[in-house]
């Protein structure tokens, strides 16, 4: 099966830091461990308000900002909300959508559905995140995820594809409360079928192309088994990714197979 060469590795800090200033120093470090790293692209999504801010300190080819949301329009009279064209204009290049924090929110398939049509067509490659609350062992798993990438794609163009990567989160997996990462090989299987699902509500190419990453625990440890025997084209890396030395740790094992 083709794979995307270059592998993504995304950072998200949730609601961390506290400061710019403390955002800076993490995203200041990390610019200085990643200077050699090449034919990976990183990205970093700082909570909204430190987007731009974040972007004017990286400023470099290599590393861009991100999104962890947007809303479905790009303006209006939405007190509170933020907007994907905003987004865009304040430097993001990606916007993670479906995250299972955000769905425990209340976000529903549905609204997923809006949001990743509306970040793709303002510009935005959106992240969508997709993955199973508990495994057991009759694999209803593979229902459950099924079910849920196929509803937050309905609506998804085809001209679009070359804006969308899926994030593999099994939901058991996240978290300083998960029980462990996944396996390598537990991501594995789930991409093939995540692939099969794209095919056949995208097209082969869709199936073909877009990323897959794992995410879930990820750390400078389990990296290299998720992208070397997973196969996965990619990482979205929670609590990890605020920590420069093992982010960037995770960021050379991407380099390593590339
Ligand atoms: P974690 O978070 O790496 O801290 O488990 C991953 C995520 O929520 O995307």
């Amino acid at each position: 099966m083709q794979k995307s060469k270059i592998k993504i590795v995304v950072g998200n800090w949730k609601m961390y830091p506290r400061t710019f200033a403390e955002a800076e120093a993490i995203v200041g470090k990390l610019k200085g461990l990643t200077k050699k790293i090449r034919r990976v692209k990183i990205v970093v999504c700082p909570p909204t308000l430190f987007i731009a801010s974040v972007g004017a300190v990286i400023r470099s080819a290599s590393i861009t900002v991100g999104a962890q949301n947007a809303f479905v329009f790009d303006e209006g009279a939405y007190t509170g909300e933020t907007s994907p064209a905003a987004l865009k204009s304040s430097g993001a290049t990606h916007l993670i959508v479906g995250h299972s924090e955000r769905r425990a929110l209340g976000e529903d398939d549905r609204f997923v559905a809006r949001k990743i049509v509306a970040g793709a067509k303002s510009g935005l490659t959106v992240i969508l995140c997709v993955g199973e609350t508990t495994r057991d062992d009759a694999g209803a798993y593979f229902t459950e995820v099924g079910s849920e990438l196929r509803a937050s794609l309905s609506g998804f163009p085809k001209s679009l594809i070359k804006r969308l990567v899926i994030a593999y989160e099994p939901i058991w997996a996240i978290g300083a409360s998960a029980l462990r990462a996944a396996e390598p090989e537990d991501f594995r299987e789930m991409s093939v079928f995540i692939r099969r699902n794209l095919v056949d509500m995208l097209g082969k190419r869709a199936g073909l192309t877009v990323p897959v990453l794992y995410g879930g625990s990820v750390d400078e440890r389990n990296a290299g088994g998720f992208l070397n025997e997973g196969g996965a084209d990619g990482l979205l890396v929670g609590r990890a990714s605020l920590d420069p030395k093992k982010f960037s740790a995770i960021i050379s094992a991407a380099a390593d197979c590339s």
